[in-house]
C-alpha cells in the first residue's frame, strides 16, 4: 500500500485499520513498555505512528517522543490527538529513509503493524531500519501479523486456506499482505543483531475479522504477534 492509500484511510482509521494497542485484550503492549528501565527512558521512537494511539497512551513515560509516518494526514491527526504531550515532534518519511533523518536515537523503537509489504526487498531493509534507528543496547516493540493466527482463523471459518501462500502472504481486501511465524520474526530480528526477550500473542476480538460474535467451534481468540527485542551493546 502506498502514501496515497493511507492518507486516503487516515479519516477512517477506527473503522478500517488494525490499531494494536486499542485491540489488545490482553495488554501485552503495556506490560511489554512496563517492563523497559527507567535507565531507557529518554528517547521512544514510533515508526509508522499511524493516528498516534501509541504515543497518546505511552508517551509522557518518555522524555522525548519522535512520531513517523508515511502519511501526512495521519500525522496531523496524531499531533491533533497528542497535543497534550509537547514532548513530542512528527516526521513524514518513509521508515527506510527514519534511521538517515534520526541516526540512532531511541531507546525504545516501536513499529507496529508496518512491516506487512508483500515485497521481501522492502522488508528486508524495514527490518534493517529498525536496527538504525535503536541507539546500541537500547530496544525494540515491534508488532506483526501472525501467521498461525491466518491459519487458525481460516480454519474457524471452516476456509480452505487457499488465499494464504507458502510465503506466509495474505490476501486482506484483495492485497496481499505479509503474515508473519513465531520463527521468522525471531529469525529476522536476529539477524540484525537484536537479542529477542519476549514474543507474545497479542489476541484481538473476533469482530475484528468480521464476526460481531466469536464463533463456537473457536478455542480462543485471534492474535498478532509482539516481539520485545534488545539491540546489543
Ligand atoms: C496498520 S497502520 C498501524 C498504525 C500504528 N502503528 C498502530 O498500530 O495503530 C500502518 C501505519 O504505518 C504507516 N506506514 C506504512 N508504510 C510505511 C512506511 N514505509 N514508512 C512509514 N510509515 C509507513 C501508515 O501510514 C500507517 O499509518
Amino acid at each position: 500500500m502506498n502514501r496515497d492509500h493511507w492518507n486516503e484511510l487516515a479519516e477512517r482509521f477506527e473503522n478500517e485499520v488494525m490499531d494494536m494497542v486499542q485491540t489488545d485484550r490482553n495488554r501485552v503492549l503495556r506490560q511489554m513498555v512496563s517492563s523497559i528501565p527507567e535507565t531507557h527512558r529518554s528517547t521512544l521512537v514510533d515508526l509508522g505512528c499511524g493516528i498516534g494511539t501509541f504515543i497518546k497512551t505511552f508517551g509522557d513515560l518518555f522524555d522525548e517522543v519522535v512520531g513517523v509516518d508515511l502519511s501526512k494526514r495521519m500525522l496531523s491527526r496524531a499531533r491533533r490527538q497528542c497535543a497534550d504531550l509537547p514532548h513530542t515532534s512528527w516526521l513524514c518519511a518513509d521508515l527506510k529513509n527514519a534511521a538517515e533523518k534520526l541516526g540512532e536515537h531511541a531507546d525504545l523503537t516501536v513499529c507496529l503493524n508496518v512491516i506487512t509489504s508483500g515485497e521481501l526487498r522492502r522488508r528486508k531493509s524495514q527490518w534493517t531500519s529498525l536496527k538504525k534507528v535503536t541507539r546500541r543496547d537500547g530496544y525494540l516493540i515491534v508488532g506483526v501479523p501472525s501467521l498461525e493466527s491466518a491459519k487458525m482463523v481460516s480454519e474457524v471459518e471452516d476456509d480452505d486456506d487457499s488465499d494464504i501462500t507458502d510465503d506466509g502472504l495474505v490476501s486482506r481486501d484483495g492485497v496481499y499482505q505479509k503474515f508473519f511465524s513465531r520463527e521468522e520474526i525471531r529469525e529476522a530480528l536476529i539477524k540484525r543483531g537484536f537479542d529477542v526477550c519476549s514474543i507474545k500473542r497479542v489476541y484481538y476480538d473476533w469482530s475484528e475479522e468480521g464476526m460481531p460474535e466469536p464463533p463456537k467451534n473457536a478455542d480462543g481468540y485471534p492474535w498478532d504477534w509482539a516481539c520485545l527485542a534488545r539491540r546489543a551493546a
